[in-house]
């Protein structure tokens, strides 16, 4: 049952960026255009921009839509390191967005000092050893996710 919700968690999370893309595209171009040159996170632009970000739009949209409070919580938090609700289905997509935002679309969505701070506190880095330790760290968690995922799959209580 976990996984499922994992899948809609995963499906959903952005929907506020959705919703405001869809809404205002070219106001969001402005806004995405302004996050690649000024190097700030999407979530610093946005809120320059509309007053908002998209994951409290997100978390909005999930209570007019009467959608559960794990969902609600997920596209508020999906870029909080330090939420812990719903810990289990939350913080996966925390982890899989970070990897997806600065490794494939090379946004800036997660301030890595902060990561470091969260999951390596006895660490001291900065710049590219910070990155680079957090990076690990993070493949190491999703890899120990994914298998204890395929474990319940593959052996369903
Ligand atoms: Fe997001």
């Amino acid at each position: 049952m976990i996984v499922l919700y994992l899948q809609v968690a995963g499906l959903l999370h952005d929907i506020g960026a959705l919703a405001v893309q869809f809404c205002f595209p070219e106001e969001y171009k402005k806004v995405v255009n302004f996050q690649k040159t000024r190097k700030v996170s999407i979530i610093e632009a946005e809120r320059r921009y509309f007053s908002l970000d998209h994951c409290e739009i997100g978390s909005r949209l999930c209570l007019e839509w009467g959608l559960p409070a794990y969902l609600l919580d997920c596209a508020r938090e999906h870029h909080n390191l330090s939420c812990r609700n719903y810990a289990n289905i939350i913080e996966p997509v925390i982890i899989a967005n970070s990897f997806l935002n600065a490794e494939v679309d090379h946004q800036v969505t997660i301030d890595y000092k902060q990561l470091i701070h969260s999951y390596c506190p006895n660490k001291n880095l900065e710049g590219n050893e910070a990155r680079l330790e957090v990076q690990m760290f993070l493949y190491s968690k999703w890899n120990s996710f994914q298998q204890g995922m395929q474990e319940q799959v593959s052996s369903p209580a």
